[in-house]
Parts: C-alpha cells; sequence; structure tokens
C-alpha cells in the first residue's frame, strides 16, 4: 500500500520548528557567551541546530520520502504484472477464435510495429509514437480481431462468400472488441494498454474516406494507432489465401495498398509502408 503521507507537508513542520528551536537557542545560550564575539556565537547556534535538525530531517522528511517512492515503484511493477496477466488473457481469446490463416496475428503485430517506428523518423506524429508507446501498440495488436469471439462459428469459418447479412454481423467484431476491452477497464484503475487497445480494436475497420464502419469517421478523426492497424491487416489479408480467394503476391497487395492511399488509407501511412516494403516482405515470407 501507498504510504499517503505527504511529505510537502512534513517539509513544512519541520522548516517551522528549525526556526523557533533556533530562535529559543538563540535567547537561552546567549547570556553564557557574553565574552565572546557575535561570529562566535553565531556559529555555535548554526552548529547546535545542524546537529539537532539533521536526525530530525532525516526521521521525518527522507525516510517518509524514501519510502513513499519504494511504495510508489511497487504499487507500480504490481499494476504492469496485472496488465500484462489481462493482456495474456486477452491475447488467448483472441488467438483461440482467429479464423485467419497461418500467424495472422503474429504478422500484423510486426508490420503495426515497423509502420509505427517508420512514422516516427519521417517526423509523423511524434508525439503520440514514442518509443515506449510504439512497444504498447505492439503489445496490444494481436487484440484488433477480438470481438470475432462473439461471431458464430458457422459465419466465421463459412467455406464461400458471405451473404450481406452474414457481412454485417461479421462487422459487428469491432464493435462487439471494444466492448470486451471496456469490461476488462475497472473504474479504479485504468489500463494504459487497454486504452491504447480500445484505439486499435473499435476503430481499425474505418477508413480515411468515411466508407468504413462501424463509426464511419472521416482522415484524422480515426485514431492514427487504428490507421496504421488498417494498412496492416489488409496487407496480411490480400496476401493470406481464403477459403473463397487465393493469396495476392506480395507484388499486387503493394499495389492495392499505394493505390489506396488518400481512400481507403491514411497518406502518411502508406508513405511508410512503402519505404518499408522489403521488411513487410521478410515478414511475410518468414512467418
Ligand atoms: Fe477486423
Ligand atoms: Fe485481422
Amino acid at each position: 500500500m501507498l504510504n499517503k503521507a505527504n511529505p510537502i507537508k512534513r517539509l513544512n513542520l519541520v522548516l517551522i520548528a528549525t526556526i523557533c528551536i533556533g530562535e529559543a537557542l538563540i535567547m537561552f545560550f546567549l547570556p553564557f557567551f557574553g565574552a565572546l564575539s557575535d561570529i562566535l556565537i553565531a556559529a555555535l547556534d548554526v552548529a547546535l541546530l545542524l546537529l539537532i535538525m539533521i536526525p530530525v530531517v532525516k526521521w521525518l522528511v527522507t525516510e517518509p520520502m524514501m519510502k513513499y517512492h519504494r511504495d510508489l515503484g511497487s504499487a507500480k511493477n504490481t499494476i504492469l504484472a496485472r496488465e500484462n496477466q489481462m493482456l495474456g488473457a486477452l491475447n488467448a481469446l483472441a488467438a483461440a477464435n482467429d479464423n485467419e490463416t497461418g500467424n495472422h496475428i503474429i504478422r500484423t503485430q510486426q508490420y503495426v510495429k515497423l509502420l509505427a517506428q517508420r512514422l516516427k523518423i519521417m517526423g509523423h506524429h511524434c508525439e503520440i509514437l514514442t518509443n515506449e508507446y510504439i512497444e504498447r501498440l505492439f503489445k496490444v495488436a494481436p487484440l484488433h480481431d477480438l470481438g470475432k469471439v462473439g461471431i458464430p462459428d458457422a459465419i466465421l469459418k463459412k467455406m464461400g462468400k458471405l451473404t450481406a447479412d452474414e457481412r454485417e454481423q461479421i462487422n459487428q467484431h469491432a464493435m462487439i472488441g471494444e466492448s470486451i476491452l471496456l469490461a476488462a477497464q475497472t473504474e479504479d484503475s485504468e489500463s494504459d494498454l487497454i486504452a491504447t487497445a480500445l484505439k486499435i480494436t473499435g476503430y481499425h475497420h474505418e477508413r480515411w474516406d468515411g466508407l468504413g464502419y462501424p463509426r464511419k469517421l472521416v482522415g484524422e478523426n480515426i485514431p492514427i494507432e487504428a490507421r496504421i492497424m488498417a494498412v496492416a491487416d489488409v496487407f496480411d489479408a490480400l496476401v493470406s489465401s481464403r477459403p473463397y480467394k487465393r493469396a495476392w503476391t506480395i507484388g499486387d497487395a503493394y499495389q492495392e495498398i499505394v493505390l489506396k492511399s488518400g481512400s481507403a488509407f491514411d497518406p502518411t501511412v502508406v508513405e511508410a509502408f512503402i519505404a518499408e516494403r522489403l521488411n513487410f516482405e521478410n515478414i511475410a515470407h518468414n512467418y
């Protein structure tokens, strides 16, 4: 538990006590040193004050301050451990219900990291894309299709083309995923990881031109986390085979993403994608 004692209040008390004790000492010792110079009296006063105040300050301020920082550090570690535990459980849930082929989750996670790092290098969204935040994006990217847990297998794993109604049901996965994450977010401890995951999970099917779903947001109204995820997700879907389609070549998928810059995708993210083409190819081949 955190020590709630406020070290600043304690410091104020110590300062007031120092002044009072100092004044009292000077008044008390003054008659005994009448023959000595004022400078010597002042030096003795200071020495006495220091002698008294050093252990007092240590007891009242330094030790509580150190304990406060120790408690704060251990509270942060506990929160981090709980977040990682929760993330592990949600990732397992997302992976268990993933109907995509191969290592879609791992590949898209890698693509997201590449795009975020490249955007940062290019000077885009630097205020958001710190190294720490990119690591967080990497951690939560596998949750983008978490909501598919709420879609019947008969639709999710259907061999063949989906009807309009089935497509509509699958599209619900963005909002379902969002609801699961909101339920994982407790009132008293807002998790940074969940907050970032919400931006990906609920918005990764929005399009730059406003024709996406579920909210039909336009351009920069879509969180940058989701704009990055969209390019990673679509590229991987194109180069993967499905029961109803063959895998596109990497070259064709590359052209498709570039062609849809400014319509489906954020142009700055596509710019980063172009710069990372070789790394995308490596990941597509290696995972
Ligand atoms: Fe999705
Ligand atoms: Fe996906």
